[in-house]
């Protein structure tokens, strides 16, 4: 995509200003696949020196460019006070909204912008049109705020739950969508899925499942927080129902900025969590409302997103998927090694999750920093007791080759 699309110069009296970032570095070319290009990106980061950062997978930290924008964001706004929020603010959140339409491949008719996945998939779960003893599926491996607000939710409107153990390792994807299959009975209204396991990173064929659920009539939930800005998908293509994502997370956005996409089938049907005027003929927008929040967060998102295609989406993506092998391909064989994420490379992007034989994850996490200043974060759940390795495009090779010989230095 032709970043020049992207500039849009918007004009408030005597101040104008890009919403586009105008300190994008002018050094990437789209054919650099190079160390040194990667050694450029990572000198865009204001990294902390004194550890190796693996545990992208919570929060991506910005890069300056990003972080630049976002600080004559608030001044800007925190000059023009009301004025920006009575005057510019929803004309620029639709404008952001558009842009990011492109980026995440579906219409901004069916998008809105939240705070994060978790107000998104609340949104669905709670704004869902129940009537008691309606059923909702969700699988162990779904992230764990999702499972208790689904709990919650049963409670309230008695309906059932079956809930699903994903395989680390599934031969294909029809175990996969045999799985939710075989799960769905006469009272199933909707599925919630991860499209990536956050605590493997194994990505699930999402489209599959969907198509298979609309079969029986049941809708699918798709949480999406580690996939927008990861790895190259449009939601159209997914024929999801509903898909959340946060954009602090692979887009590099600033904290706090997440999206929503809601079919526009099911725009009158669902409850809106937050409501101002909510009109039933209202498209999207009956889902918007969220109060005054950060602002100049939402115009942040502009700037990530010409990050994102100064890096270039598929390069990103490439890249990523290449420092994961890196260090798991030469791993997968090793009899005290244990990988919780599939091979494939369809099946993955950046993150994995590894075991040692004998070696709890938080005794792994605490000695890979203490011994050598490598940061992960320690996973014991059903099915998956390991430490989650992500590493980001601020990632050398040689940080992974690090990674790498410290884990067989501990497991020898
Ligand atoms: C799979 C998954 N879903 C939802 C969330 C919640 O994301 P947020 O805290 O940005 O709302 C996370 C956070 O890590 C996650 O990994």
């Amino acid at each position: 995509m032709d970043k020049r699309e992207f500039i849009k110069t918007l004009t408030l009296g005597s101040i104008s200003w890009s919403i586009s970032s105008h300190n994008i570095p002018n050094w990437y070319n789209e054919n650099d696949f190079s160390e040194k290009f990667w050694e450029k990106v990572k000198a865009d980061y204001n990294l902390v020196p004194d550890y190796i950062n693996l545990e992208s997978g919570y929060y991506n930290i910005i890069p300056k460019p990003t972080l630049n924008a976002l600080h004559n964001h608030i001044d800007k706004v925190n000059r023009l006070g009301s004025m920006y929020m009575r005057n510019f603010k929803e004309k620029e959140k639709d404008s952001i909204t558009e842009k990011l339409s492109q980026i995440v491949g579906c219409s901004e008719k069916n998008l809105i912008l939240t705070r994060n996945t978790t107000e998104s998939l609340n949104s669905v779960i709670k704004g869902f049109n129940w009537v008691e003893g309606d059923n909702i599926i969700f699988a162990n491996q779904d992230y764990g705020a999702m499972q208790q607000m689904i709990h919650q939710t049963a409670e309230r409107f008695k309906l059932s739950t079956t809930i699903l153990d994903v395989p680390n390792h599934p031969k294909d994807d029809n175990e996969i969508v045999s799985l939710y299959e075989r799960a769905i009975s006469k009272s199933t209204k909707l599925i919630l899925v991860s499209h990536m396991v956050n605590i493997t990173g194994q990505i699930l064929p999402i489209k599959k499942i969907c198509n298979m659920a609309h079969n029986y009539g049941v809708k699918v939930l798709v949480d999406g927080a580690h996939c927008i800005g990861h790895f190259t998908f449009s939601i159209d293509e997914l024929n999801c129902d509903y898909y959340g994502s946060s954009l602090h997370k692979w887009l590099a956005a600033p904290l706090g900025c997440g999206i929503l996409y809601i079919n526009e089938k099911h725009h009158k049907d669902l409850w809106p969590l937050f409501t101002r005027n909510s009109n039933l003929e209202d498209g999207i927008e009956r889902f918007g409302h969220t109060g005054t929040h950060p602002a100049y967060h939402d115009i942040s998102i502009s700037n990530a997103i010409d990050y994102y295609v100064m890096l270039g989406p598929k390069r990103k993506e490439d890249r990523l998927r290449y420092l994961n092998n890196l260090w798991t391909k030469p791993l997968r064989n090793n009899n005290k090694i244990i990988l919780n994420t599939p091979d494939n490379p369809k099946r993955h992007a950046a993150i994995a999750n590894v075991g040692i034989k004998g070696i709890s994850p938080s005794e792994l996490s605490n000695i890979l920093f203490e011994k050598y200043k490598i940061f992960c974060v320690a996973i014991d759940r059903p099915g998956v007791r390991g430490c989650r390795i992500t590493p980001n495009v601020f990632t050398s090779e040689n940080e992974i080759i690090s990674f790498r010989n410290a884990l067989l230095e501990i497991a020898s």
